[in-house]
Order: C-alpha cells, then sequence, then structure tokens
C-alpha cells in the first residue's frame, strides 16, 4: 500500500509527521486505474499537495489496484482489499478504467464490471456530472456560436439501477443467440435521485428537466409518475418532462434552455458525453457519485489507451473532480475555489492541452500543465473570481 502525506517533508521525524495529522486529515484512496489514469492521478496529486501546502492542509493518499491493472495483478477487477480500502476512506478519487487489452475477458471480469461492482458496493446512486462551457473555450464547442453561450447544465444520472444492473444473459436461439438485458425502477430508486436533483435546481436556476422514454418503456412510465408527483414539494422549482430523443436534439439546439437535467443512469451516461462535446472536450469535465457512505470523484472520461504515454491526455477533468471532492466531502470551498479559478486564468492565457488547442495558443503536455497550473495557484487571482453557476 502506498501511503503519502499531503504537506509532509519526506525525511521529517515521526513526530512532525504527526503534528501534521489534524482533524483537517482526509484519508483518499486513489485509483488510478488503466491507460491515462495513471498519469492524470499523478497530476492531480500534485495539484491537491500544492494547495495543501498553501492552506496548511494534511491529506492522506492510499493508493489502490482497480480495473484492468488490478486483473494484470489478481485477476480481479475490484480486490477485496481494494474495496475495503474504499469503504473506510473519507474519499475516493477514481481516473479511468479499461482498455482493449482487456476485451477478451468475461464480461464479469472486466474492468468496467469492477466499476459497477465498486458503484454497487459503496450504494452510489447519485451522479452529479456538471457540464461548464468555460468562457476562454466558446471557439472549441462544435457548436455555432449563437448557441454556445450559457451552458451551465448539472446532469442528475441516476447511478445504481436500470439495465445496468439487471440480469444480463445469453440464450441459444434458432437463428444463434439471444441475449437479453433486464432493467428496472423501484418508486424509491427514483425518489432518492430525483430528491436530489430538485434540491440542487432550488440552488440553481429552479428548472429541472426529467428525461425518460415514457411513450415506450415501463420504467420510465413509473419514473414520469413519480417526479411529477413530487414536483408538488419544490412549488419553487419548474418541472418539465422530455423525452430522450428529444433531449438529445434539445441539448444541441438550444442547450442554454437547460438547468439541471435528472435522467436514468443508460440515458445519463449517452447524454453527458454529448453535453461534454458541447463543452469543448470530454477531458475537461468532473463527477461526484453520491450514496449513504464516501462518495466517489471521476472525470467523465474513459482510460484513452491511445493517449497513455504520451503525455498529452488532459488532467483537468481529474482536477476539477478532486475539487469537487474538496467541496463536498471536506467542506473546502475557498481552497477548492484557489485551483478552479488558476485552471480558468490558465484557459484565459491560452495554455492549453492537446484536445482543447487552438491556433495562436500554447500546448502543453499533462505534467507541464499542472506544473503551470501550481505556479499559477502561488501567483493567486488577478482577475475577477469564477463566475459563479447562472451568473
Ligand atoms: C461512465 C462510463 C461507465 C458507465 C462505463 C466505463 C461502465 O461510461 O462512467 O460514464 O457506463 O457508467
Ligand atoms: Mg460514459
Amino acid at each position: 500500500m502506498t501511503l503519502q502525506r499531503i504537506g509532509e517533508d519526506h525525511g521529517e521525524p515521526a513526530s512532525a509527521q504527526r503534528e501534521i495529522m489534524t482533524a483537517e486529515n482526509k484519508k483518499i484512496v486513489l485509483l488510478p486505474g488503466d491507460g491515462i489514469g495513471p498519469e492524470i492521478t499523478r497530476v492531480a496529486v500534485r495539484v491537491l499537495r500544492e494547495c495543501a501546502a498553501q492552506f496548511g492542509l494534511a491529506f492522506e493518499f492510499d493508493e489502490r489496484p482497480f480495473g484492468g491493472s488490478a486483473i494484470d495483478k489478481s485477476g480481479e477487477p475490484l480486490p477485496a482489499e481494494t474495496l475495503a480500502a474504499c469503504r473506510s476512506s473519507d474519499a475516493i478519487l477514481l481516473a479511468a478504467i479499461g482498455g482493449p487489452k482487456w476485451d477478451a475477458v468475461p464480461p464479469e471480469k472486466r474492468p468496467e464490471s469492477g466499476l459497477l461492482a465498486l458503484r454497487k458496493a459503496l450504494g452510489l446512486y447519485i451522479n452529479l456530472r456538471p457540464i461548464d462551457l468555460h468562457v476562454p473555450l466558446r471557439g472549441l464547442s462544435p457548436l455555432r456560436a449563437d448557441r454556445a453561450v450559457d451552458i451551465h447544465i448539472d446532469f442528475v444520472r441516476e447511478l445504481a439501477g436500470d439495465v445496468y444492473f439487471g440480469e444480463h444473459r445469453v440464450d441459444a436461439d434458432p437463428s444463434g443467440e439471444r441475449a437479453t438485458d433486464a432493467g428496472s425502477y423501484t418508486t424509491g430508486e427514483i425518489e432518492r435521485v430525483a430528491k436530489y436533483a430538485f434540491e440542487r435546481a432550488k440552488e440553481r436556476k429552479g428548472r429541472v428537466a426529467s428525461v425518460d422514454k415514457s411513450n415506450v418503456l415501463a420504467m420510465s412510465r413509473l419514473w414520469r409518475k413519480t417526479v411529477t408527483r413530487m414536483a408538488a414539494d419544490y412549488p419553487g422549482v419548474k418541472l418539465e418532462h422530455m423525452y430522450v430523443d428529444n433531449a438529445a436534439m434539445q441539448l444541441v439546439l438550444a442547450p442554454a434552455q437547460f438547468d439541471v437535467i435528472l435522467t436514468s443512469n443508460m440515458f445519463g451516461d449517452i447524454l453527458s458525453d454529448l453535453g461534454a462535446a458541447l463543452a469543448g472536450s470530454i477531458g475537461l469535465i468532473p463527477s461526484m457519485s453520491l450514496g449513504s457512505g464516501p462518495a466517489l470523484y471521476e472525470p467523465i472520461h474513459g482510460s484513452a489507451p491511445t493517449l497513455a504515454g504520451k503525455d498529452v491526455a488532459n488532467p483537468v477533468g481529474m482536477i476539477l473532480s478532486a475539487t469537487m471532492m474538496m467541496r463536498q466531502s471536506f467542506g473546502l470551498a475557498k481552497e477548492a475555489e484557489s485551483i478552479e479559478s488558476a485552471v480558468d486564468r490558465l484557459f484565459e492565457n491560452g495554455i492549453r492541452t492537446l484536445d482543447t488547442m487552438q491556433p495562436g495558443m500554447t500546448q502543453v503536455g499533462c505534467v507541464e500543465f499542472g506544473e503551470r497550473l501550481c505556479a499559477e495557484m502561488s501567483a493567486g487571482p488577478r482577475q475577477p473570481k469564477r463566475a459563479e453557476h447562472g451568473a
């Protein structure tokens, strides 16, 4: 097990190390995973260390095998020790898992099944994916300039049900085989995630778009009925229902209409990638997953095996996942803000990784982005603070 303490100088006497272990001390399990995962994790840790040093904080890191790299070590994508460490942590920071190397392993042993098993074991049923188009990155959006404005969408994706967690089976069939994936939702499963979306909308622009396919699916009909009933408890929130096919179109045609989008596991997976593209790059988007125990923070992108080892990955989705962790799990709002505003200043200064590169900007690698970010954090804000949602 790797155990490091942020803010600690190597070689310090044990007594000095103990002094750093104040009430602020938080145990973060790191799951770097596969592909670009380890690279972006190193940069995020570097940035967290810098922040800790600046604010006199102490974090404790516990790095664990997970995903394909864990399969290589032990044959299991989610080893029991990794799960136990996650359960006893204050928060989990996961980078990305998977890759073609593990395509041939049986479905229940794939890296992805480890991720689903982790979400299930930790009871994570809310997945928040904020899609924000940063002003200096507007030119990266594939949308026409008049549409690439005011994109601030919070996707609230249900994370513990749907076809993801129903029975998956393959039977014989006269034509070859029959594959079946069973999905379900209960009233209670819908209520708990919808409650979060309504509460979130109260803190934002007061609008929830609930996305379903209730013209076809029984699950969606229960979803719509439940969400409609709950809306009565939130008179300040305007609820709208939208079919998922229309929602995909509306996201492209008029994304500024959305505030909070509440949707099921599968639709949320698909639409949030679409949303990420609107914001310029999937490499920018963080997420947090909440349940009854420790929360899990992860960028929404994958392990990008073709980019791995080339120092070209964008660490921003991972870094912003870490700042979500600081706010949500540790209550460190001003510390998180110092990192986020420094990210915005780098963007304003034209510092870009490959995926967000534009003419006239300066392309840097993953590591250098992290170094420049740390320097920018020490320099402190020279410009107005990052605008709040909806401002
Ligand atoms: C995501 C990913 C996962 C999902 C995969 C890797 C199982 O696409 O977090 O969006 O579908 O939930
Ligand atoms: Mg996805």
